[in-house]
């Protein structure tokens, strides 16, 4: 089990041990080029190659990308159409290098909607990766995260039904659906909008959010550092005075120091 960042203070890194991305504007970038949308989710893809690289070589140890919403559904067919086979080819054709660079690879949403074969790939995919550890890449699919509280209670309610009226964080906690990693640090989102559409709401909680206008397919390595730059500076209170972090470090006494003397 992780710690909870409500339950207990998690440890601070000056690397985001896991970040989370909101991975938007593609659609921007391709009208800007007069392109048609869907080449800018192709043109995505390769800024997805990148951030995976990247993140590995700075020490990231978990990496969550949310490719496709619950809402998304409702976008024209062609493009949902267009999404999926992108998700199935990437999958056919990435895998094996993602399982040679020592990723695992995660997938969590609500994949009944999804056709058998990409089901498929996906359960291959992960596992396939599952013994690997340099970085956990999980591709939030079909995902909300309305729906990830709501099958989390119901298993929860399934699985200790005469708890009920009782149920504590932690017992809700293993039933989220990125219950194997630690609560993100980092969350990024690209593409200028500054909102969280239904993405990680639980594990969102002390995240530090960082919104930039740069649109998903532009977004490198320069601008990953930039943001975890700006990750540095914040300071993580978790509810406490700067007074105390101070004094944890070891600068400034504490009140129940100063009262001993
Ligand atoms: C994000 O880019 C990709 C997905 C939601 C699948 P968008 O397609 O939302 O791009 P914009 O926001 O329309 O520019
Ligand atoms: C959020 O992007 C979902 C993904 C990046 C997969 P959207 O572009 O769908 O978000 P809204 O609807 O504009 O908030
Ligand atoms: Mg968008």
């Amino acid at each position: 089990m992780f710690s909870s960042s409500t339950r207990s203070i998690p440890e601070t890194r000056s690397v985001p041990r896991h970040l989370a991305i909101i991975m938007d504007g593609n659609g921007r970038w391709a009208k800007q080029r007069f392109l048609p949308r869907v080449a800018g989710h192709q043109q995505g893809l390769e800024a997805v190659r990148r951030i995976v690289r990247a993140s590995i070589e700075r020490g990231i140890e978990y990496l969550t990308l949310f490719a496709f919403s619950s809402e998304n559904w409702r976008r024209p067919p062609e493009e949902v159409g267009f999404l999926m086979n992108l998700f199935m080819a990437a999958l056919e054709r990435e895998v094996g290098k993602l399982h040679q660079n020592g990723v695992r690879l995660r997938v969590v949403g609500d994949l009944a909607a999804f056709e058998p074969r990409l089901i498929d790939l996906i359960r291959r995919g992960e596992n396939l990766t599952a013994e690997n550890r340099k970085l956990t890449l999980t591709i939030a699919a079909n995902y909300g995260g309305r729906w990830d509280l709501m099958q989390a209670m119901n298993g929860l309610a399934l699985a200790y039904p005469e708890k009920a009226g009782s149920y504590t964080e932690a017992d809700l906690e293993p039933f989220l659906a990125m219950s194997y990693a630690p609560e993100p640090d980092l969350f990024i989102r690209t593409g200028g909008e500054q909102r969280i559409s239904n993405f990680l709401l639980w594990q969102l909680a002390y995240c530090e959010l960082y919104f930039t206008e740069t649109f998903w397919p532009d977004f490198d390595a320069a601008a990953l550092d930039a943001a975890i730059e700006s990750y540095r500076r914040r300071e993580r209170r978790f509810g406490r005075t700067s007074e105390q972090l101070a004094s944890s470090a070891g600068i400034v006494p504490s009140v129940a120091e100063l009262m001993k003397k």
